[in-house]
């Protein structure tokens, strides 16, 4: 029988993020990943624009005839999930749910930060999101448009990435915050700078690791998932529309996987 995989599609190298996590947590599983690279960020793009380029990898996944979607991007997710959803005949799994149900479980003083693009702030749907869930939490949100562009371009443990963030992080320091939504799938990459400037007390949900234990638990109920007796062939291939030198060292490091196979593809011609 012809293993099906799971497809993963972001803006750029953020949805990487997710990728590793779901290495880690199901490795019986064929993973094939789009990053839209060459139209990346998506964050200050208008919602139809974001919900086109979505469609469009979308729809070259289901060419490879994938089990399962991820929309491992929040501002992916914010514009496009419900519409993709309501179309798609098999799973389809965004990041904002998961991640809100974790910051939800994990704060005490019902204090919730969320940090994403302009598109996932702007969208507000964290907000609606955790207060359809808890009406007790407060939700502060803040744009943090300067992050992406330093992990696309490989700068995320650089002195400027510090700066940049410790300068853009300044308005939450003293906002009583104890939980910290990334609510974009390139910040876990500034993770430990985020923490940093943050401190310890203020616990960081990565809402792309939180998706795939629901990842997971959608596998089993719909009887999808790869049992380690027939885990033989894994593949893992990964399709970016820019460039592939900026994209190897990224994928490379992140995920420490030998030989990746990454390929140039063209989407919306
Ligand atoms: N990684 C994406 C997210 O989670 C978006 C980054 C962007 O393209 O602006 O929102």
């Amino acid at each position: 029988m012809k293993k099906q995989a799971i497809g993963f599609i972001d803006s750029g190298v953020g949805g990487l993020t997710v990728v590793k996590e779901a290495i880690r947590q199901l490795p019986n599983e064929s993973i094939y990943y789009v990053g839209d690279t060459a139209r990346c960020p998506y964050g200050p793009r208008p919602k139809e624009q974001i919900l086109k380029f979505t469609w469009q990898m979308t729809q070259f996944l289901l060419s490879k005839d994938i089990k399962m979607l991820v929309i491992a991007c929040n501002t992916a997710t914010a514009a496009a999930l419900v519409d993709i959803k309501k179309k798609l005949a098999i799973p389809v799994i965004g990041v904002i749910l998961p991640g809100s149900r974790s910051a939800i479980k994990s704060t005490r003083n019902n204090q919730i930060g969320v940090i994403g693009t302009e598109g996932t702030v702007k969208s507000n749907e964290y907000k609606k999101m955790i207060r359809s869930k808890d009406t007790k939490a407060m939700v502060t949100s803040l744009a943090c448009p300067k992050f992406v562009p330093l992990v696309e371009s490989n700068e995320y443990d650089s002195a400027i990435a510090k700066k940049v963030v410790a300068e853009t992080l300044r308005p939450l320091k003293n906002a009583g915050l104890d939980t910290l939504i990334l609510g974009c799938t390139h910040y876990p990459l500034l993770h430990s700078i985020i923490q940093n400037v943050m401190g310890d007390s203020v616990t960081l949900i990565d809402s792309g690791a939180e998706t795939i234990s629901e990842v997971s638990t959608i596998l089993d109920y719909f009887n999808l998932a790869v049992d380690s007796r027939d885990s033989k062939n894994t593949e893992y291939n990964f399709y970016t529309t820019g460039s592939i030198q900026m994209f190897e060292p990224i994928a490379s490091q992140w995920l420490k996987i030998d030989n990746i196979k990454i390929e140039h593809i063209k989407l919306g011609l």
